[in-house]
């Protein structure tokens, strides 16, 4: 269940506001601003709005600068990004800019919602895109099921449609399911300098309940005038709950990979990284194999470094290279029983222990026999054997989920 990276994009007005309540589009940034966006976008597979956006602001969602498209076609990539809708209803305008300029498109609706889309777009769908400015291929409608489930779209658009890069240029209603599920890898936001003042403005997020709550803060990556905007880039911390990852999660796995390669090289153990994080994503520990002594491991080593007790750990996430031991020689406790002696019962991991040492180790299956939501996310299966490579052959064993079958209550993504 692989996704496109997500980047949610949008210019807002000093008081939170996409738009005013007038029939015109309101414009928020300056030229220059609207130049990066065309960079962003020329750097991106797909581009995607709500079916509401596409009423309010009749968009084209071009690549304009002629030089950009040049660089994607010599890169073998097509001249326009894929562009992307999403509508509940089906009820779509045919006559809109989106259907007729740029290259490829796709609607993703529900089963509910799809005749209509079908029936709206009778003449453009499975028949190449009429007229338009750009290569005047085909127009594709898709229905993820029995309603517009958020991880389907993404995981088509990644499998099906090869996009590795999302752009989400919105409304407010994409933007905000997006961020509250936890599928939005970084936040791209033109900061204008004006204030709409009225209530019913569309809002770039809506209320509700979104990852680490209200206290969750997001890391701050870059600020940058551009002309007379600023823009602020963010990426979501907060982990994901119970055993739908999130993009944070994705985040900080990455992460325990990065700190495995720091271990002390060892012939008779793992390099293995682990962090620690609260559920409003501050980071509490980290930690990498034979950190603190010749024998310690990763999961040790970062929750050697909380205070026993800390209120956070209930609700926090420990993010491991490898499955945390189940069996151990050197020390009285595995990790997995220091993760729950500790009060943890979320566990994120890239790579089930192979036999190498101990046979059988099923440290995910102990965690989740106690509750615990563990999950297995193999695309980082490769980094976090990367720093094992000297081991032995038992490295490289294939772990196939399918095969093999997790052990019960752990979940692969
Ligand atoms: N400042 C900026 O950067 C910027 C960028 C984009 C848009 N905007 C502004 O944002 C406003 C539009 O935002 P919006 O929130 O109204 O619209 P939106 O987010 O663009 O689109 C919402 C529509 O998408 C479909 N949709 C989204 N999630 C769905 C789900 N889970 N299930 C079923 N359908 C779903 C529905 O379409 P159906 O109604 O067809 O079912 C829904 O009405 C406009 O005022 C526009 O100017 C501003």
């Amino acid at each position: 269940m692989a996704h496109p990276y997500v980047l949610l994009s949008a210019a807002v007005s000093l008081d939170g506001r996409l738009d005013d309540t007038g029939p015109e589009r309101l414009l928020l940034s300056g030229p220059a601003d609207f130049d990066r966006v065309d960079e962003v976008r020329a750097e991106s597979d797909a581009i995607l709005v709500g079916a509401g956006t596409l009423r309010a602001d009749n968009p084209r969602l071009l690549v304009n600068s002629a030089e950009r498209r040049a660089a994607r076609v010599a890169a073998g990539r097509p001249e326009y990004p894929l562009k992307v809708t999403v509508s509940g209803t089906g009820d779509l305008d045919p006559a809109a800019n989106f259907w007729s300029t740029g290259g490829e498109k796709i609607v993703y609706t529900s089963d509910q919602g799809a005749p209509a889309a079908n029936r709206a777009l009778r003449g453009l769908v499975d028949t190449g895109n009429v007229g338009g400015t750009g290569t005047g291929t085909g127009t594709d409608v898709v229905s993820v099921g029995s309603s517009l489930d958020w991880r389907a779209v993404l995981t088509h658009l990644h499998d099906v449609r090869g996009v590795r890069r999302l752009m989400v240029e919105g409304g407010g209603r994409v933007h905000t399911q997006l961020l509250q599920q936890g599928l939005a890898d970084e936040l791209q936001l033109a900061l204008a300098p004006l204030v709409v003042g009225q209530p019913d403005a569309p809002r770039l997020f809506g209320p509700g309940e979104y990852p680490g709550g209200p206290r969750g803060r997001m890391r701050l990556i870059e600020t940058r005038p551009v002309g007379d905007v600023v823009l602020m880039r963010y990426v979501p911390t907060a982990p994901g709950t119970g055993n739908a990852p999130s993009a944070a999660d994705h985040r900080w796995l990455r992460l325990a990979c990065e700190l495995a390669t720091e271990c002390p090289p060892s012939r008779t153990a793992f390099s293995v990284g682990a962090v620690v994080v609260a559920a409003d994503g501050t980071e509490l520990a980290r930690g990498y194999s034979r950190e603190s002594d010749p024998v310690s491991h990763a999961e040790e080593a970062a929750l050697a470094k909380i205070e026993p007790g800390d209120p956070r750990l209930p609700a926090a996430t420990v993010y491991s290279s490898l499955e945390p031991c189940a069996r151990r020689a050197s020390r009285p406790a595995p990790c997995a029983r220091l993760i729950l002696d500790a009060g943890v019962r979320r566990v994120v991991t890239a790579w089930r222990e192979p036999d190498t040492f101990v046979a059988a180790a099923d440290g995910n299956g102990l965690l989740a026999g106690a509750g615990a939501d563990v999950l297995v996310l193999p695309e980082y299966e490769d980094a976090a054997k990367a720093p094992n490579r000297h081991l032995d052959r038992h490295v490289d064993r294939h772990i196939d989920p399918c095969a093999s079958g997790p052990a019960n209550g752990v979940h692969w993504s």
